[in-house]
């Protein structure tokens, strides 16, 4: 088994990680406070439906990557319970993303987004954007926040605390 992940798949978890992050900052201080009547939308929400599906493109990639070659033991965190968390945990971010990905493109189409955005429509932006998929799209971004935030934690205690050396697992140095 080896002790550190590929270089393919440090680096598409790294790329991913700094996608997503500004998916969501765009998503949740751009987005989420700028009215569809505002001259800009169109232009912002068509950077974010593209940041949306290149992320989607990117964490299937991944996923297959992931499934199809070996990676290292999970971490130890010097806690059984912890430990199982962890391995969830890592799940569980894989899922949300799905999830944001999915909800997303089904917000966009239930208000004819693609062809406003890029098929040049014309048509005017719904005054806001409902739904299910819309309300879900928002907690799951929440979600997000809140496992990233905890991830990024669980990184610096092994790296600072543990000294377990666990970014080096992660680096795209060979
Ligand atoms: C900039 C902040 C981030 C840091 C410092 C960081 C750090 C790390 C490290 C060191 C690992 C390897 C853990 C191990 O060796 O077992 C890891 C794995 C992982 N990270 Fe991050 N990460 C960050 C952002 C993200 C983001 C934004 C996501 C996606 C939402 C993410 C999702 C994952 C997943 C799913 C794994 C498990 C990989 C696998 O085993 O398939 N990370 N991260
Ligand atoms: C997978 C990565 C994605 C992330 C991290 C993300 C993040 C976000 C966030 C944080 C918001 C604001 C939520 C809130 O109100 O609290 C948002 C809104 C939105 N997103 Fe995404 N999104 C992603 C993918 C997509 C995709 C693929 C689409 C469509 C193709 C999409 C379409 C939208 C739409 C239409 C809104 C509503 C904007 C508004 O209400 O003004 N998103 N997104």
């Amino acid at each position: 088994m080896p002790t550190r992940y590929s270089r393919t798949l440090a680096t598409l978890h790294w790329l991913l990680a700094l996608m997503i992050i500004g998916a969501l900052f765009g998503g949740k201080v751009l987005l989420a406070n700028t009215p569809n009547s505002d001259p800009g939308k169109l232009f912002s929400l068509s950077l974010h439906l593209s940041l949306g599906l290149a992320i989607l493109a990117l964490m299937t990639l991944r996923v297959i990557v992931r499934w199809r070659s070996a990676a290292p033991p999970h971490a130890d965190i010097g806690n059984e319970i912890l430990n199982k968390a962890g391995v969830w945990a890592h799940w569980v971010l894989y899922a949300l993303v799905f999830i944001m990905a999915v909800s997303g493109i089904v917000t966009a189409r239930g208000a004819d987004l693609p062809d406003i955005v890029f098929g040049g429509s014309g048509a005017p932006l719904p005054d806001i954007f409902t739904g299910s998929a819309r309300t879900l799209h928002g907690i799951t971004s929440t979600a997000l926040i809140v496992l990233i935030i905890g991830h990024i934690g669980a990184a610096i205690y092994h790296q600072y605390v543990r000294k377990d050396g666990l970014l080096a697992r992660m680096s795209l140095r060979r």
